[in-house]
């Protein structure tokens, strides 16, 4: 089927032919699909859809249009994906737990995008660490620690760069079967034998709304599944960050103290993650095992050794497990004041990411550096009761002309709100 007959057929609503997908993806890739073609089509999929057969063959083909790993490993090689939220650093508590149960977990990831923070940015945020390993230096970290975390390689899903250049500046960003072929290229491109994806929805997320993250999580979970990735999702909470923190710098310092505690949100949503991930990969039997397993490297400190020893081998300080506190360079503290009393009963966590990328903390432009050094602390909890005057939060800035806006994020009302669990929904194939 020619490029030509492909696009009329898609644009008319007919079904198409899977290989005819996969082509079309594989010529986004080489550079033969021009750029024409690659809006037609965008837009096209964008109104007409996908069915799943051919959602998986675009997938697999954008997979395919680069290099794919493949691991000669006895361990199964695992990996979690988040559709984004702010204060969220699951990433750096999560991939230290999993490669200490057992787990290779070579994570591939992404820099801040809009409000959300991004991980690459945040361990960046210890110095000297780098992320942009060469993929011999990639696959020798992950091997000897279990984990690494790393900026995409030039040859990784050559066909999606492509497209999502072109979605860009054609308003076709927001398609399903196109976020879902864009999302799973990448992540399949590291020869994973489980994947877990982390959908958020709530007033911090890219998917705010409750019904588009179900229908994108949905998608997810059956494309990767039908590309032949055992994959579970979790729909998860982002009416209030993660952490109690949000830039970069900052979240790093709260990992290390969600590490230190043992509990709180970020831990309580890695367990959850990694336990449903242990169990899809087999690596456990049951999720009780996986769960007692994970807890286990937790409480014994094994996980915070494995993640010392990422940093280390990624180029940070050798001893900043134990030292983290002297390494990071955190903007000095300006305390942000509840205007009234009473329950804390919304947190608009999309403005507040805003704001810290305003601060500094995350990017205008592509090209824009970071600030590591801004951000938000100490983030009061949904549904705490708080006196006027009482701290807020704490505004990490060389000046404190933003506290009032950080507290302007705060709803503050006198009845307590209702609250989401953290796992709103589990999706499986
Ligand atoms: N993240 C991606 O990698 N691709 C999308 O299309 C959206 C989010």
């Amino acid at each position: 089927m020619t490029p030509r007959a492909l696009l009329s057929a898609l644009r008319d609503g007919h079904d198409v032919p899977p290989d005819a997908v996969r082509a079309f993806a594989l010529a986004l890739g080489d550079g033969s699909a021009t750029d024409a073609q690659a809006g037609a089509f965008a837009m096209a999929v964008c109104h007409r859809g996908l069915s799943e057969p051919a959602r998986v063959a675009l997938t697999e083909g954008m997979r395919d249009s680069g290099a794919v790993l493949s691991w000669d490993t006895d361990r199964k090689v695992i990996d979690k994906h988040s559709t984004g939220g702010v204060g969220d650093a699951v990433s750096l508590m999560l991939a230290p737990m999993l490669a200490s149960v057992g787990g290779l977990v070579p994570m591939i990831s992404g820099r801040g995008l809009g409000h959300t923070g991004g991980t690459l940015d945040k361990l960046e945020a210890i110095p000297g660490v780098r992320t942009d390993l060469s993929a011999p230096t990639f696959r020798l970290v992950a091997e000897r620690v279990g984990c690494a975390i790393v900026a995409p390689t030039p040859d990784l899903a050559p066909a999606d760069r492509r497209l999502y250049a072109v979605r860009d500046v054609t308003g076709t960003v927001r398609s399903i079967d196109l976020i879902t072929a864009s999302i799973l290229a990448k992540k399949l491109a590291a020869g994973l034998d489980a994947l877990v994806l982390d959908v958020k929805t709530g007033a911090g997320a890219v998917m705010q709304d409750p019904q588009d993250a179900r229908r994108l999580a949905q998608s997810l979970v059956q494309v990767a599944n039908g590309a032949g990735c055992p994959t579970t999702a979790l729909i998860t909470d982002m009416d209030q960050p993660v952490l109690p923190a949000i830039g970069n710098a900052v979240e790093v310092a709260a990992v290390m103290q969600a590490f230190a505690r043992k509990s709180g949100r970020l831990v309580d949503l890695c367990m959850e993650l990694g336990t449903v991930l242990l169990k899809a990969a087999g690596i456990f039997y049951t999720e009780k095992g996986a769960r007692d397993a994970l807890v286990g490297v937790l409480n014994d400190g094994t996980a915070l050794q494995a993640f010392g020893h990422m940093v280390a081998e990624q180029g940070g300080p050798e001893n900043f497990s134990d030292r983290w506190a002297d390494y990071l360079d955190i903007a000095p503290g300006h305390t942000v004041t509840a205007p009234r009393s009473g329950y804390v009963s919304g947190i608009d966590g999309t403005a507040l990411g805003h704001l810290v990328v305003g601060l500094g903390g995350g990017r205008q432009r592509e090209t824009d550096r970071i600030d590591h050094a801004v951000g938000l602390s100490d983030l009061v909890e949904l549904g705490h009761w708080v006196n006027a005057g009482a701290p807020l939060a704490v505004l990490h800035a060389p000046d404190d002309a933003a506290c009032d806006a950080v507290a302007a994020a705060f709803a503050i009302t006198e009845n307590p709100p209702n609250q989401n669990p953290l796992i709103h929904e589990r999706i499986v194939p």
